[in-house]
């Protein structure tokens, strides 16, 4: 800084001079506008409008004139601060708005973009009404049997007393699994659990054995060849056709509602004497339409087969038929699941559509 000089005219002094103020001030004016970014900026600013810029050193000089020039050399370098403070406030507030413009494009989110989450796996309803059938049957003292899906021609037909010559012993209905000599087949109901459970239990036994089981069926609106079962064996003493009959007229109205009730129809099967065909009470017009669609007036619909376990079928499990009976009873579970659910495609069961499926919500 120079000494107090009363000669001094700020014209005079370098720093001072309007040309150089001028070219600070252009200078700073330029490198503002030529910032690309605030980073940029802030260095510009320190350069020209710091303690250390050009025009802060030349203030600094106003200090040593003689009062008559200081105001004159203040006004000076005041218009130019302002100047430089109005510009770098401009770029100040065009940059910090192309930052935030570009924040904006950076971080935008589409909302209509699809999204990839993904849609949460939902059950599939035979299972769940597999469950819930075992479940009700738990719930009255059974137990769950299990037995393989690849059986025994033994068990699936002769442990059953079902002839080497019975039609449904023939290719037409039966998996034969090869070679032959094996004896194998894919079962073709849950029956055989019967025989293995009577051979691995002793009496009392109380058993519900839902399984898949094939037929040489093709796929259609009523039929599919791997399809499921539900079998259930009760052996105990003084076992009569009464039982069978309370037992699955609660199992129906658990499926189905109140009132839906069974009906026992005399039909034939090699390992039960008795034998019945199941029907149901139509869940739909409940016998009091005889235009029913579901029924066809009929007032029930065919659910399944039982009886009283044959005395042949307890002699060859081992079981003494003077001092035990039994019933068993067979239903298709999918054709439990449809009339329970109004579905009227056995496809729909098979396909694996996921629509299908989640429209059944997260049944547990
Ligand atoms: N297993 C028989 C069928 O598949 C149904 C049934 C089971 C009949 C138990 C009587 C007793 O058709």
């Amino acid at each position: 800084m120079s000494a107090p000089n009363s000669k001094y005219d700020p014209v005079e002094v370098a720093s001072l001079h309007p040309t150089q103020i001028a070219q600070m001030v252009e200078d700073a004016l330029l490198s503002f506008s030529a910032s690309t970014n605030l980073e940029e900026l802030k260095t510009a600013r320190l350069a020209h409008a710091g303690d250390r810029a050009p025009l802060s050193l030349a203030n600094r000089e106003i200090g040593a004139l003689p009062p008559a020039a200081k105001a004159e050399a203040g006004k000076r370098v005041g218009q130019a601060r302002a100047r430089i403070n109005a510009a770098l406030e401009e770029a100040t507030i065009r940059l910090e708005e192309a930052r935030d413009a570009h924040v904006l494009i950076e971080e935008r989110v589409d909302v209509t973009l699809p999204s990839a989450r993904r849609a949460p796996g939902a059950r599939h309803p035979l299972t769940t009404i597999r469950e819930k059938v075992a479940e009700l049957f738990i719930g009255m003292g059974y137990e769950v049997a299990e037995g393989p899906e690849l059986e025994a021609e033994w068990f699936n037909f002769d442990a059953l007393n079902i002839a080497a010559d019975h039609p449904a012993r023939t290719m037409a209905d039966t998996f034969f699994v090869d070679p032959p000599e094996n004896g194998l087949v894919l079962r073709t109901h849950t029956s055989p659990v019967q025989a293995r459970t009577m051979l691995s239990q002793k009496p009392p036994i109380y058993v519900i054995c839902p399984g898949r089981t094939y037929r040489t069926d093709e796929l259609d609106a009523t039929h599919t060849p791997v399809f499921s079962q539900v079998e259930g064996l009760v052996i105990d003493r003084n076992i009569s056709m009464a039982h069978l009959k309370g037992t699955l007229d609660h199992f129906a109205t658990s499926m189905f509602g109140e009132g839906i009730i069974t009906r026992l129809r005399p039909s034939f099967f090699p390992f039960t004497e008795p034998s019945a065909e199941v029907d149901l009470r139509c869940f739909a017009c409940r016998g009091e339409n005889l235009e029913c669609r579901a029924c066809g007036g009929e007032g029930w619909i065919e659910w399944g087969g039982c009886g009283m376990v044959n005395p042949k079928v307890l002699i060859a499990c081992g079981i003494d038929p003077s001092e035990f009976s039994g019933f068993a009873f067979g239903m298709g579970l999918e054709r439990t699941l449809m009339f329970r659910h109004g579905v009227k495609d056995m496809r729909d069961l098979v396909e694996g559509d996921i629509r299908f499926t989640t429209a059944f919500g997260v049944e547990i």
